[in-house]
């Protein structure tokens, strides 16, 4: 179908935020209005569809949504066929909400019924507001069905699992993405080959809570198992895991499946064991650096990377020099640090009093992220001399580099034929820059 007064493919324009989960509903949710006569298109300028896939897990995240919105007034005043919508976790968390405050928005959906997307769009297409925020009895992901068959990049993001059950105190995701469901193993085997046959490489599982993925007799071990069997798929990563979920099956994959990347990102949020209580974790800092070296004993290469959050209610300087102390015991490749931000409906939102003035929290971050960034670098530059096998993804910004990822997960530049791209080859770490690392081919297989 398309626009009947032009004949042309109607555009659409997504904008992504948040996390990687987004990035691939976002995906599916271009395929599933593929099939209503849209292209996606680079810029909102010339679309007659904006969908913003939006992220509620801090304040800030949240607000961009609606400042965002504000800047498209301009071109929904000058366009009134133009339709706006929301999807993703804002949708879900504030609904209605969106509307009342940004009236010119037609359409707002949910991150479990964006399959019906077609629909929900026929009826914003004929003046209707919709909303759908619902968590339907039907697979999303069966409704979707196949992917396009369309030649894609070597690496692709695949959902097996969605929602938590965990719980944590300061978390929206359990709310926003509701209770965890793993997908069954054959309909992400099927999934995978697809992928595979457009040209990927690489597949990353997504889910919130992925290593508590039950879809496969044998859990998550038991998939990546069943994935390495499909000839052409080179890689397999994950992400993310909770460390309780952290089984021996996995733990020995890590060890013995060759094609599965030594890179985990494994959450601890907090060194002290006060605030991890605080938090709901359910473990502490010492049974999370037992694991670490569980993990660790069996693939010792593994780069480890982490989520932290500083300035949790109640957190004094003493839990805080806790979480500097655990960021030099477990020795990231990689982490991501946060202020808390209190979220609506959350427990730890309601710990008011309890909450710490923002300039010690952000003085907080600093430090922490000056010691992660040392850390992280260090461990780069370590790499300087070694060689590394990387999946090239595309050129480079200078003639006749090809940039791709290693297997620790660090771009990686090198001079390089453009046929590498979508190839694994060996690269001698050469030197290493701030944020990648420069090498030299050694070969190609
Ligand atoms: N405030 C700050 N950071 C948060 N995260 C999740 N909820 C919050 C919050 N309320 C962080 C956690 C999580 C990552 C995805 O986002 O570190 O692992
Ligand atoms: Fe949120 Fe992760 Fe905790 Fe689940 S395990 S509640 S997604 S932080």
């Amino acid at each position: 179908m398309s626009d009947p007064k032009t004949d042309a493919p109607k555009k659409l324009f997504i904008k992504t935020y948040g996390c990687q989960m987004n990035v691939y509903d976002s995906e599916r949710m271009a395929e599933a209005l593929g099939g209503k006569g849209y292209v996606e298109t680079a810029t909102p300028d010339d679309a007659d569809m904006i969908l913003l896939n939006t992220c509620h897990i801090r304040e800030k995240a949240a607000e961009k949504v609606y400042s965002e919105l504000g800047r498209f007034k301009p071109l929904k005043d000058a366009k009134p066929d133009l339709k706006i919508g929301v999807a993703g976790c804002v949708a879900q968390a504030e609904g209605e909400e969106i509307m009342l405050r940004q009236p010119m928005v037609d359409l707002v959906v949910g991150p479990q019924s964006y399959h019906r997307l077609p629909a929900l769009e026929e009826a914003a297409g004929k003046g209707a507001k919709v909303l759908d925020t619902e968590f339907p009895e039907e697979d999303k992901f069966e409704t979707l069905k196949s992917r396009p068959k369309a030649k894609r990049g070597p690496t692709a993001f695949l959902t097996v699992q969605e929602g938590c059950d965990k719980f944590c105190s300061f978390c929206v995701v359990p709310y926003t993405r509701g209770a965890e469901v793993s997908r069954p193993a054959g309909r992400i085997l099927r999934e995978a080959r697809e992928l595979v046959e457009a040209g990927v490489r690489e597949i990353t599982l997504l889910g919130q809570n992925v290593n508590a993925y039950h879809g496969h007799d044998k859990g998550l071990a038991g998939l990546i198992w069943a994935l390495s069997e499909i000839d052409g798929l080179d890689r397999i990563r994950f992400t993310t895991s909770h460390p309780n979920d952290m089984d021996d099956a996995l733990i020995e994959a890590h060890g013995t499946c060759d094609k599965l990347m030594p890179y985990l990102h494994l959450p601890v949020q907090s060194g002290s064991d006060r605030i991890l209580k605080a938090m709901n974790r359910k473990h502490t800092a010492e049974s999370y650096l037992k694991l670490i070296e569980r993990i660790r004993a069996a693939r010792p290469d593994l780069h480890l990377s982490g989520d932290f959050i500083v300035g949790f209610p109640g957190e004094t300087d003493q839990d805080f020099e806790d979480t500097m102390a655990i960021v030099r015991d477990a020795g990231y490749g990689t982490a991501f640090s946060f202020k808390y931000s209190a979220r609506p409906g959350t427990p730890a939102a309601e710990k008011v009093a309890k909450m710490v003035d923002p300039e010690v929290a952000s003085e907080r971050l600093a430090r922490l992220q000056a010691l992660i960034t040392q850390q992280q670098r260090a461990l780069q530059d370590s790499m300087v001399g070694r060689e590394v096998s990387v999946l090239f993804e595309k050129e480079g910004r200078l003639p006749g580099q090809m940039v791709g990822k290693s297997e620790y997960l660090h771009a990686v530049h090198a001079l390089a034929p453009a046929d590498l791209k979508g190839r694994i080859a060996k690269v001698r770490i050469k030197a290493s820059g701030p944020n990648s690392l420069a090498g030299e081919l050694v070969g190609a297989n």
